[in-house]
Order: C-alpha cells, then structure tokens, then sequence
C-alpha cells in the first residue's frame, strides 16, 4: 500500500513544555494551539517488501542517525497496532524552515501518522490519530485537528489526545528572524528545564492556570483576553529555560525588537500580542482587521508570513501498488 498525507504547523497559545512520560510522550501539562493554513508538509509512505530497513528522504535528501531512528520508532509503533513487520519507504517535503522554530516536526509527525497509518491499513477516528501523532512529537497531536485545538495532558495513552475548540477570528503574523535551525531541539531542552530550572514546578501551575483561562476566553470569544494569555504564557516559557543549567537561551535581539514593535503597536491602540516557540522567531497574534497594521510595524525586523487557521491533516490517496507503481519507486532508491 502506498499512502500520502499533508498537515500544516500549529502554534501554540499555551505551551507544551515538560513531560510526565518520556516514553509515552504525555505531556505535564494540556495546550492550546492554532493549526495554520500556511507551510504544509506532505508526506508519502509506501511498503516495500524489498526492503529490510526503513528508508527515510527529507526534502530530497535521504536521512540518517537520530532523525532516521525517530521516524523508524514512530513506524514501530504503527506496525506494532497494525500487525505488520513490512518495512517502508517515506518521502517528506515540507515547506517550513525545518527545526526553526515553526513547529517543522509537528507538521512533520502529523502527516506521517495519517500517512503511515492509511498505508498499514490502520483505521482509526481522530481522536486516535492524535494520540498516534503524539508518539512522534507531542505539538504534532494539534495539527491533527483543523482550526484550534486542545490537546488534553492526560495521565494515560488513552487520555492524552487533542480535539477542536472553537475561538474568535484570529490572525497569526509569523516573523521570521532567522531561519537557523535552534540551539537546542526543543525534547533535550525540555528534560534539562525539568531537571534543572526552578521554575519549573510554577511553569506547570500556571500553564494549568493559563490553559482554563485561555480556553474560557476562547468560548467567550475575548481576543484581548488570549493574547494576553497567550504572550504571558510564552514568556514564561523562555523565563523557564533561561533559568536552566546551563540556561537555553532561543531570544535574540531581533526577538526583542519585534516585542518592542508590538508593544508600541497596543499603546497605540491595536490589540497584537506575541508568542515565540523554541526558537527566535516571534508570532504576532491579532484580528484579522489588524493584519495590515501589524505588518506595517513590523516592516524591516523580519520576513513576515500572515496566517489564518488552517486545516487538519488529510490523507490525499491511498491505493495498492501495483507493478506499475512499484517500479519508479524502487527505481528512486
Ligand atoms: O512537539 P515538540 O516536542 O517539538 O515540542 C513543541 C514545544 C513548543 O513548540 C515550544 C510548544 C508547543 O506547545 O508547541
């Protein structure tokens, strides 16, 4: 079987970082996220007979060590529910700066989970596909779902999923300062915050506090309310992994004007808020009536992306190969 998904990055309104079960991936805490209609990955999984081990291509380029291995334990698990020990060939292409920041692995795990699955024969509902996608990178749960999405911390595999929330109009100005892949990958930085900021055990408090509240602003539909929440929240985060040892510093300058930038935008009365992932690249959150005036504050500090809510991952087609089909794949290897 041969099977192509697509998914688009989420950024998140309250963050997911720390985890409770490293080898389940439940996190310490829920998130809030966007899914957007910008970057998708599309990602194609097909079955291979002829091969005894994975292999794994990333925008054209064949992948080794970790970022191999990773996706080779993702497809583990699925052959293990799927009863399978064919081994597959992935191809991935995805549109975003990889590991900058922007979420790359969670677009990533959420079109390889739709995709693997379709190919191994899996039928699973969304809730399932969230717990799936989970296993490859917590964030990419959300992007199983279009628009926003909850994603429930949970204390077990069955109860760490995500699903739709509904929100207000909502607008996201993705500001890229630099497009360098981060000093460090976000699931090393998060044991070394857990072990060593002392921040922590108050990050997971008022990450539980932020989500109830940014998930009644979200129903009220209070778009000053989720800003705030979400900014807050953000800048915790990087408090947090400042405070680690040694400290993990993603903020750079640029970060800092663009922050300075949307701070002067609300004394001049538009409401944009900013969050910023595990890298240097601040996201601007407003109406959708502010886009222009966002942009216009913005204009020299950064390559700007506007964004909407987006959709949750599709899976394109499925079908059996057949000869015909087996041929030029085999012949790319
Ligand atoms: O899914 P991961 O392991 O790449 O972690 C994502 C962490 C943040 O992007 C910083 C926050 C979040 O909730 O998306």
């Amino acid at each position: 079987m041969i099977a192509t998904a697509v998914a688009h990055p989420n950024i998140a309104l309250v963050k997911y970082w720390g985890k409770r079960d490293a080898l389940a991936n439940l996190p310490a805490t829920g998130s809030l996220s966007m899914t957007l209609d910008a970057f998708p990955t599309t990602t194609t999984v097909a079955l291979d007979t002829g091969l005894a081990v994975d292999s794994v291509h990333l925008n054209g380029t064949e992948s080794q060590g970790e970022q191999r291995a990773r996706v080779t334990r993702f497809l583990d698990r699925v052959r293990l529910l799927a009863g399978s020990d064919l081994s597959a060939r992935v191809e991935s292409v995805n549109t975003v700066p990889t590991a900058a920041g922007l979420a790359s692995s969670a677009a990533g795990f959420a079109a390889l989970a739709g995709a693997a699955a379709a190919a191994y024969g899996l039928t699973l509902d969304d809730r399932a596909l969230t717990r799936l996608a989970r296993r490859g990178s917590g964030s990419a749960a959300r992007s199983i779902i279009g628009g926003f999405a909850v994603w429930h911390a949970g204390d077990t595999d069955e109860a760490s999923f995500a699903e739709p929330v509904e929100g207000p109009p909502l607008a996201m100005v993705i500001a890229t300062v630099d497009a360098q892949r981060k000093s460090v990958p976000s699931r090393a930085a998060m044991i070394r915050t857990a072990l060593t900021s002392p921040y922590y055990p108050a990050w997971v408090t008022s990450t539980e506090q932020s989500l109830d509240a940014a998930l009644e602003a979200m129903a009220a539909h209070d778009f000053d309310r989720i800003g705030r929440i979400a900014e807050t929240n953000a800048l915790r985060m990087h408090a947090l992994t400042l405070a680690s040892d040694p400290p993990i510093r993603y903020l750079t300058a640029s970060t800092m004007t663009v922050l300075e930038r949307v701070e002067q935008l609300r004394a001049d009365g538009v409401s944009a808020w900013t969050t910023i992932d595990a890298g240097s690249n601040p996201v601007v959150l407003c109406r959708p009536e502010s886009i222009s005036d966002v942009c216009a504050a913005l204009e020299g500090t950064a390559q700007l992306v506007v964004a909407h809510p987006g959709p949750g991952m599709r899976v394109l087609q499925t079908k059996r190969i057949d000869e015909a089909d087996a041929r030029p794949i085999k012949g790319r290897q």
